[in-house]
């Protein structure tokens, strides 16, 4: 079914808006942070007027409404991956699920002679936490290699992943430079085949692709609400439930614990091992409710919409001489980078602003992956349910300009 995109539109009261006079907001850097529908932000504010204490604590009233909204966020996000709920742990985005895994998991029981496998396309988030525990452990962070054309170069990663030493293989569902999808139906087995155990990046993958769990089994599946829709603050964690019971807490306090004496402590089952503090409760409300809004569309209705405009984009952008346009994979979802060759990314990012258009520039977090293209920054249009074909024009007639008034 075909989204209707006006109709979508009316749940964003942001988008309507003039950012410069005469300048309707053309907002492309959904990749960065989706606009939140009113429904999320009418659930956020129906808790803190009618429902809001703190969780897991009170035995009033208001703390148990409380506590079945932010309990009732883990059921629906378990649903939404196919997963169950005692392996999904809330924590503060998906880069700090990553450190989770990297801290509680992988130092415990990496060594000197282990490798951990990466891809040459990973944003910072799944890079730099494994490189503080190769220091932390004496393990080898390895690399795989891209192909031109975005894709991930499957013959090197053969032979990396088979190299007997890795324990841990991190990629990207979907890259935020590139839009590459990866190909996790064939990575996961190889990697499980290998022996190593899997982590799997969805920030960029559940916002345009059906995630399902018990389909791809990886071993660790990270993302965060606030690129689906939802708000910032709020970040989950897909764990395998062998793998989350076997792992000790990363953080103490409050909340996490069954019991705590001067002589030591003892600790809830997963996933409340790993939630110590105060979690994010006014936000889990809105991520019920960003889920709720996904699925009114469905996931599949915007991923062809987003699709179609990817599309769209790629043709304007290829009439335009001097553009060049960075992963051109057939399997790709939600974001075209480009460079214009009269004009820096950042003149680009600046003009397209004063045209109203919201794009992002620079090294969107990956930088090894700008190197591996020679560059240092790029122009990134990113898509989600509420563009329109109507957009993608003024973005063309934006670069067209832009070539024009360097030229
Ligand atoms: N990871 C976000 C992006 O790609 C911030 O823009």
């Amino acid at each position: 079914m075909s989204l209707d995109v006006t109709a979508v539109r009316e749940d964003f009261p942001i988008l309507a808006q003039e950012v410069y006079p005469g300048k309707p907001l053309v907002f492309l850097d959904s990749a960065a942070s989706t606009q939140k529908p009113r429904q999320v932000i009418e659930a956020m504010n129906t808790l803190m007027t009618e429902d809001y204490s703190n969780v897991h604590r009170g035995v009033h009233l208001l703390s148990q409404r409380s506590t079945d909204i932010f309990e009732g966020c883990r059921a629906k996000v378990a649903a939404f991956m196919n997963a169950r709920e005692h392996e999904i742990v809330f924590t503060k985005n998906a880069t700090e699920s990553i450190n989770l895994v990297a801290q509680s998991w992988g130092r415990p029981n990496l060594g000197p002679s282990d490798e951990i496998l990466v891809t040459e396309l990973e944003h910072h988030a799944n890079l730099v936490p494994w490189q503080l525990l190769c220091e932390q452990t004496g393990a080898t962070l390895v690399v795989t290699k891209v192909l031109d054309d975005g894709a991930l170069d499957l013959d090197d990663f053969r032979t990396k992943i088979n190299s007997g030493n890795v324990r841990l293989f991190a990629c990207a569902h979907v890259s935020n430079v590139l839009g590459t999808v990866l190909p996790l139906s064939i990575l996961i087995p190889e990697a499980r085949a290998a022996g190593a155990l899997t982590l799997i990046d969805g920030s960029q993958g559940v916002t345009h692709r059906k995630v399902d769990m018990a389909a791809l089994q990886p071993d660790f599946y990270v993302w965060t609400a606030h690129k689906l829709y939802g708000p910032t603050g709020l970040g989950l964690l897909y764990g395998r439930e062998a793998l989350l019971a076997a792992m000790p807490p990363w953080q103490g306090g409050g909340a996490m614990i069954a019991s705590v004496s001067f002589q030591g402590t003892t600790f809830k089952p997963a996933p409340y091992k790993f939630e110590a503090g105060t979690p994010a409760i006014v936000e889990a409300a809105g991520l019920s409710a960003a889920i709720d809004w996904v699925d009114s569309l469905g996931i599949e209705a915007i991923a062809a919409h987003e699709a179609a405009l990817v599309a769209a984009t790629h043709e304007e952008l290829a009439q335009i001489e001097g553009v060049t346009v960075y992963g051109t994979t057939p399997d790709k979802a939600s974001v075209v980078s480009f460079l214009c060759d009269k004009a820096h990314a950042h003149d680009v990012g600046t003009l397209l602003d004063r045209a109203g258009i919201a794009i992002r520039v620079g090294h969107h977090c990956a930088e090894p992956l700008m190197h591996r293209f020679g560059q240092s920054s790029m122009a990134r249009a990113s898509f989600a349910a509420y563009n329109t074909l109507e957009e993608v024009k003024t973005l063309g007639a934006a670069v067209r300009a832009v070539q024009e008034f360097f030229a």
